[in-house]
């Protein structure tokens, strides 16, 4: 019984330009859940963008401002959140994600990574200004840093090809 009220939330997790937002929302729209996007909830608190909050507070403040966004989760239900892709690694945020909803994995390989976020760089203040093989280097070196976090997911879903009826009865199958 418990086990399935605390799974009737989702915390989507994966690297940045995983596709996490656009799935989120049909994967939501499906299960009749809430959708939520953790970096447009800070944006909404801190009246600022993502970028303004990296260049004039520093990406210590932005990690406390997203812990203290996602903690308010605790006391939620039936939503679907799209976390950031830093989310799950900084303090105690994956297991707290853990303990409240189903985490599942937008997997996406290093090199389709690469051409999406080479188009989207303006938005992301970790990459702003990257050169091609900078952006390369980086992708590939925060992967790996990243992914003993990423691998903890209780479900791994692949972020190119989108069947959201297979990730339905995937989800259906792990909750029940
Ligand atoms: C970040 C990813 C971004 C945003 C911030 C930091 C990261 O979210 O939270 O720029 O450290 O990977 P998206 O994954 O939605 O781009």
């Amino acid at each position: 019984m418990e086990k399935a009220t605390k799974k009737s939330s989702i915390f989507l997790i994966g690297f940045m330009g995983a596709g996490k937002s656009t799935i989120g929302k049909k994967l939501a729209h499906r299960l009749g859940l809430t959708f939520f996007d953790l970096d447009k909830l800070i944006e909404a608190k801190a009246g600022c963008s993502i970028s303004d909050i990296f260049k004039f507070l520093g990406e210590t403040a932005f990690r406390e401002m997203e812990q203290a966004c996602l903690q308010s989760f605790q006391t939620k239900d039936h939503f679907l959140l799209a976390c950031g892709g830093g989310t799950p690694c900084f303090f105690d945020n994956l297991h707290l994600m853990k303990d409240n909803g189903l985490v599942v994995y937008v997997d996406l390989q290093e090199s389709v990574l690469f051409e999406r976020l080479s188009k989207a760089k303006k938005i992301r203040p970790s990459i702003v200004g990257l050169a091609e093989n900078q952006l390369k280097d980086f992708i590939s070196k925060q992967l790996k840093s990243r992914m003993s976090f990423y691998e903890q997911a209780d479900l791994t879903m692949s972020g190119l090809s989108i069947n959201v009826n297979e990730i339905v009865e995937k989800i259906e199958q792990f909750a029940h």
